[in-house]
Parts: C-alpha cells; structure tokens; sequence
C-alpha cells in the first residue's frame, strides 16, 4: 500500500562543514562517500539507495561566490558514477562529461544492466579508480543548484536510486537583502519514485515519456509535512524528477518568484501557479501569516495529487521583506549574437536525438567560440527541458512571442512544450573544452537525446 500522506515529517538534508585540502590551499574541501544504504522511505519497510554521504538527498553543500570548493567523491557503489554540479560554472575537467567515469575499487561490470543508449568508445575521456576530485572555482553569482549523476547511458537509473543533493551558493548581494533566511529558507528537492512490495525503488522501465513514479517524495520523505510560522519563508523549488512536470500551486496563496535557476531576478515576480520541468529552480518566497492554524498543501495542479503540507503555527516577529530591486541582470539583446544555431530534439525510431544524431562523446555538434554570443533556436516535437552546461542564458522568444512567465532571469534549463521553436542567448566564458547540451528528461537523455559542445 502506498504511504498516507502528511504523515513524514519534511527532512532537511544536513550541511556539510568544510575542511582543508593540502592541494588547495584557501578552498573549502568536502569528501562525499557514494555507498550503499537502506533507509526506511516507507513506513514498515527498507529502500536500498545509492546515496551520497548515507543519504537521500545527498548532503548539501553550502559554496561562498568566489572561494573555491573542491569535492571528492568516493566511490563505494557496484557502479562507475560522474557527478555533475548542475547550473556550475566550471572548467571541463570538473564539469563531469558523462564518460569520465569514477570506477569503484574492485569494480565488476557484470553487476551492471545498462538501458540506456549503446555506449561509444571515448579515448579523450578520463576515468579515475577509487574517487574524483572536482574543483570548482565558484566564480559565480549565489544561486540554488544542485549535483547528481550523470554516467552515460545511465543518469536515469543512476539518480533515481539516489545520486543527488543540494549545492547553494551564497553571496554578499544576496545576504544583504531582508529575505527570510537560517530556518526559514528550505531546500525542496521534488521527484517521484515507485516502489515495490519489499520497499525497493521499482526502476524505471524506458518508456518512451520517461520514468514516472506514484510517490511523490520531497527532500526523500513520502508527501511529508512541514511546521512552519506563520509568517514569511524562502522555498528552493527544484524539480529532481527523472521526467515529471509539476504546475505547483499552494492553496491559492501566491509564489512570489525571487530567483531562477542562475540566481536573484531583478525585480520578484508574482505567481499563482508555477510550471517547473525537471531539474528547473525556483526560488520563491511564501508568505504564510494571517493563516495561523490552518494547513496549506502544496499541490501538483498537472495530476491533481498533493505534494507536502505545511502546518501554520504562531506568528514571529517578522522582519523580513522582499525588496522591489532584488539584483542587475543585464538584459541580453539579439544584436548581440554573432552566430545562430538550430537544435532539433526529436524522436528516432527507437532512440530520442538532437539534429537527428544519437550522443556521440567524439563528435561535437557545435563549436562555440569562448566570449561571443550565440543565439540557439530550440525545435522539439514533445515536451523536453532543455540542459545546457558551462553557461547560464536569457530566453529570448517561445513561437516568435517574448519569453514565457517562467523564463525570467538567467536559466540553464528550458522547459520546452511539444511542437515549440524556442530562441534562446548564451555565451560561453572563461572554459574551454567538452560540455553537453541534453534534454532533462533522463529517460530522453538516456536514450541518448544529448549532444558534445566542445568551446574553442
Ligand atoms: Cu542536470 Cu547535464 O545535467
Ligand atoms: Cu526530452
């Protein structure tokens, strides 16, 4: 039977707190054991997990703009892992192309079922034995991102059973703003699973649509519920679901959006309902006073079912608030754009691509040059969010009409509908060498709906 909603308490993932590595010195230097766990997800019964540090989500990591972080990641699962920081701005090598692969000690391929897209030798790829360490520089804004697989052929597989957290970064513009903070901004990681009778994760089957699960956890606890005050908090929405969409709306209390996937908006933006594709981030603030007493669900108003509950409790003095002007974000002109690009994502007989082509870890479908702008034109027969890496970019147009309620600010994932033609601006700093451009969906991206964009 399935669990009975608001009966979980909503989890916080902890914290990590930063020690110091001899190669780096003035980083903050994190070790993260990806094991094996068993953890009880629903009541009465165990969930095997893939869980970096023991748990789901993964430990969060909490990165000052400008201080380097480094992070390595221990391999103790029966299979090779990649971590990616998703939405990072970081050198290639650290940025985790999906065939450097981490191989655990004592690795035995056997163990291994891969759905996914039949795997092309990769001699540029670099594959460590025993752990990896990625360096990331964090020479960009605070924003709400978050790390997870991203093996070839297997992501779905990889992060459905675990591989994902939180990664914050904070910043001396943001913190000098009023808005709720400690306690009173919470990390949401959203996703679905299924489970089988013994309480292990049902894997996703490759279905056409991508994995769908009937539960829907947050932070990892089954449709949980939250005390809050009444007064005002700052939610981290992200959608981690290997292919569900959510319209999120909050008993007709608004979202008021203050940030997007690359950080702060310049002015908030007022939201009744908020679409969020997977591995998208909004950052909004809820104000719950005046509601003293009451619960207010959140809800997925796409299937209709809940997805936690907040319980209102007493008022706090509240001295929080949401200033008008939240940050600068330069608004990007199409002038600006010296090339444009055309992308295609579409259906093949038996796999998704990109321009008709499967993922090729040696072909590079575009060669962008470091500094210039380029515009991307964004085709697709069905629903796709749209991942780039590297870069954080501006929506420019969705059917020749201007950008859609959700595309404000700066965003690194598009939640394209079918049958769109979407125009996006983006330049690339700073790194050179090999990202990817993927859809989100991981099924789709399993199925090898991914593309090399190597930087010149
Ligand atoms: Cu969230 Cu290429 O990934
Ligand atoms: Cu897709």
């Amino acid at each position: 039977p399935l669990p009975t909603p608001f009966r979980a308490r909503l989890p916080i993932p902890r914290t990590l707190t930063p020690g110091r590595h001899p190669e780096h010195p003035g980083a903050d230097y994190y070790e993260i054991v990806d094991q094996v766990v068993a953890h009880e997800i629903i009541p009465g019964v165990k969930t095997r997990l893939w869980a970096p540090g023991g748990t789901f989500p993964g430990p969060t990591i909490v990165s000052r703009s400008g201080r380097p972080t480094v992070v390595r990641r221990i391999n103790r699962l029966p299979v090779p892992t990649v971590n990616h920081l998703h939405g990072g701005h970081v050198p290639a090598d650290s940025d985790g192309f999906p065939t450097d692969l981490v191989f655990p000690l004592d690795y035995e391929p056997e163990h291994e079922s891969m759905a996914g897209m039949p795997m092309v030798e990769d001699p540029s790829a670099v594959t460590t034995v025993g752990h990896r360490d990625y360096v990331y520089p964090m020479n960009q804004r605070a924003a709400t991102l978050w790390y997870h697989d991203h093996r070839m052929g297997a992501t779905g597989t990889d992060v459905w059973n675990g591989l994902a957290g939180f990664h914050l970064i904070r910043d001396d513009e943001e913190q000098a703003l009023p808005l709720p903070s400690g306690d009173r901004d919470i990390p949401l990681m959203v996703a679905d699973r299924s489970f089988n009778r013994d309480g292990s994760f049902r894997s996703p089957d490759t279905a056409m649509d991508g994995a769908l699960g009937d539960v829907i956890l947050v932070n990892g606890a089954p449709w949980p519920v939250a005390d809050v005050h009444a007064c005002r908090y700052r939610l981290r929405l992200l959608n981690a679901s290997n292919a569900r969409r959510y319209r999120f709306a909050l008993g007709g209390l608004p979202f008021v959006q203050i940030g997007s996937d690359g950080g702060l908006l310049e002015r908030p933006l007022t939201h009744s309902t908020v679409d969020v594709a997977p591995a998208e981030r909004f950052d909004v603030i809820v104000d719950f006073s005046g509601h003293q007493g009451r619960s207010v669900t959140l809800t997925d108003e796409l299937d209709g079912g809940p997805i936690m509950r907040f319980r209102v409790g007493d008022p706090l003095p509240d001295r929080t608030d949401v200033p008008d002007r939240l940050s600068e974000v330069p608004l990007l002109r199409r002038e600006q754009a010296a090339v444009i690009r055309e992308f295609a994502f579409q259906k093949g007989p038996r796999y998704w691509g990109i321009n008709g082509e499967l993922f090729d870890p040696t072909k590079p479908i575009a060669t962008p040059r470091l500094g210039e702008y380029e515009i991307w034109r964004l085709v697709t027969d069905f629903h796709h969010p749209v991942h780039l890496h590297l870069a954080q970019f501006q929506v420019l147009s969705r059917n020749g009409k201007g950008p859609g309620p959700a595309d404000a600010g700066w965003k690194d994932t598009i939640d394209l509908r079918p049958a769109e033609v979407a125009e996006i601006i983006v330049r690339f700093t700073d790194y050179r060498g090999r990202y990817v451009l993927h859809c989100h969906n991981l099924e789709h991206e399993d199925m090898a709906m991914m593309a090399l964009v190597t930087v010149v």
